[in-house]
């Protein structure tokens, strides 16, 4: 029985009576923190389907009806009329900023963009063909050795500061990264460029002459990231703050969110999807791929469609289908993967089996194909959504420190394992 204030549930003899608690937005949800002193039993969702695991006032997702709120300000208006730093100003600090306060959070990202020069050791010592998320992951975690006497946890300008550090330094690296991978030497970050212009300049520019910055591609990118900036508690967000929550510092929760964000179901869905594009080929092939989707044998699934949350449009793979378009156009590139991609959609959103389970393109599926025409290599599409998406990490794992609320992360299992048995000594089994 559920009057919306509570819900009373029975378990065998006993019944116990739990309050629910209603956001701002979105369904109600019971707290059944009580029920296993109260009945002895506890709750099985496995994939975090139907569980909260936090309060949070970041950000709002309506999956049915593909909206998607920072702070409730509705995405397409941000990717419209805003920048990335605006938004990871935004997503941080709850408000959007005034002028003086964009420029004191702009002046305190431009100084803190240097990596220190002993990490270059780190990243020399990796293979000359190291995937660009492993070296991220392992550069990112090793920051908490370089700034040990900034990380007292109880003081909010010490975690303030780790937050600017990872979203100023994240670029950086990333693009070290980049050059290491293709034996280019190291481009330190320039101060008069902004957020986004400064990082196409550490990857791009090449010692013997300079950068002939395209504004198209600084405006493509930055909208990118923020489109990519935060979606509440996914996979990645979720580690950060499941490592947060045990007192660990903010590069190692970050650097464990990098990990998460790499797999193909998460953020490395981007590369996966230009992979599959690829391996199509033309738009001809696309009715195979398509019955090879459905086909649950084959193991294979449609990159980029679907999401355990959006049983709609993803809010943000409509703008970047537009925008695809337009960046394409405007940069001349005529690239026959949108083709292909276009056909995939219109044949995947017209087919029974997707209709049914409402799998509709996501964030990734056309986000490869801009990152194609940006010049951007495949291998760095899943580091350019962790830049976007340290924007979103930070502001959780501050949210999470001052969350009276907040508890170390411990989920229970149901165990199928063996009952209780004796030990048998060797010569006995
Ligand atoms: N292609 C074919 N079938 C699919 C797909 C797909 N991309 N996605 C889901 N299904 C089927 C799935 O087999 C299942 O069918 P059935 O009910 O017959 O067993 C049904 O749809 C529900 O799928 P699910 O795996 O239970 O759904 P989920 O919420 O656990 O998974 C997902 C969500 C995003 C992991 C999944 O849709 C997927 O693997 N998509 C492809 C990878 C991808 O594009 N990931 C990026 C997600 S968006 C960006 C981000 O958050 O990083």
């Amino acid at each position: 029985m559920s009057d919306l204030d509570q819900v009373t549930l029975g378990a065998g003899d006993k019944s116990v009576t739990l309050p629910v608690h209603t956001g701002t937005l979105g369904n109600p949800c019971i707290d059944i923190s009580r029920l296993p002193k109260e009945t002895g039993c506890f709750t099985y969702d496995a994939g975090f389907t139907a569980t909260a695991s936090c309060k949070s006032a970041i950000t709002y997702i309506d999956g049915d009806a593909g909206v998607l709120l920072y702070r409730g300000y509705p995405i397409d208006q941000l990717a419209e009329n805003s920048s990335f730093l605006e938004v990871a100003y935004l997503l941080i600090n709850g408000e959007l900023p005034d002028a003086k306060q964009f420029e004191a959070f702009s002046h305190d990202v431009t100084h803190h963009t240097m990596m220190h020069e002993a990490l270059k050791s780190f990243l020399n010592g990796f293979r000359h063909d190291a995937h660009p998320m492993a070296m991220l992951c392992g550069s990112v975690a090793s920051l908490s050795a370089f700034y040990h006497d900034t990380l007292d946890l109880n003081d909010p300008e010490q975690r303030r500061m780790a937050a600017v550090r990872l979203i100023a330094k994240i670029p950086t690296i990333a693009a070290a990264a980049y050059r290491y991978s293709i034996g280019w030497p190291i481009r330190y970050p320039r101060n008069n460029l902004d957020y986004v212009s400064r990082f196409l300049h550490m990857m791009f520019e090449v010692p013997s002459e300079p950068l002939e910055l395209n504004p198209v591609v600084a405006k493509a990118l930055d909208l990118l990231f923020i489109l990519h900036a935060d979606h509440e508690q996914n996979a990645s967000t979720s580690t950060v703050r499941l490592v947060g929550s045990t007192g660990a510092n903010p590069y190692a929760c970050v650097s464990a969110g990098i990990a998460a964000l790499w797999g193909p179901a998460h953020g490395g869905a981007n590369e996966a999807v230009l992979k599959m594009l690829e391996e199509i080929g033309t738009p001809d092939k696309v009715e195979s791929a398509i019955a090879r989707a459905k086909d649950k044998e084959s193991g294979f699934r449609l990159m980029g469609f679907g999401h355990r949350v959006y049983k709609n449009f993803d809010p943000r793979a409509r703008i970047i289908r537009e925008m695809t378009h337009k960046v394409l156009g405007e940069l001349g590139v005529d690239d026959p993967l949108l083709e292909v991609a276009m056909k995939l959609e219109e044949a995947a959103l017209k087919d029974d089996y997707f209709v049914e389970r409402k799998l509709y393109p996501n964030v990734d599926f056309y986000s490869g194909i801009i990152y194609k025409a940006l010049k951007i290599p495949t291998e760095m599409f899943t580091v350019m959504f962790a830049i976007g998406r340290t924007a979103g990490w930070v502001a959780h794992w501050l949210e999470q420190q001052t969350d009276p609320e907040a508890k170390i992360g411990r989920p229970r299992q149901i165990y199928t394992g063996a009952d209780t048995r004796d030990y048998l000594a060797i010569d006995r089994r």
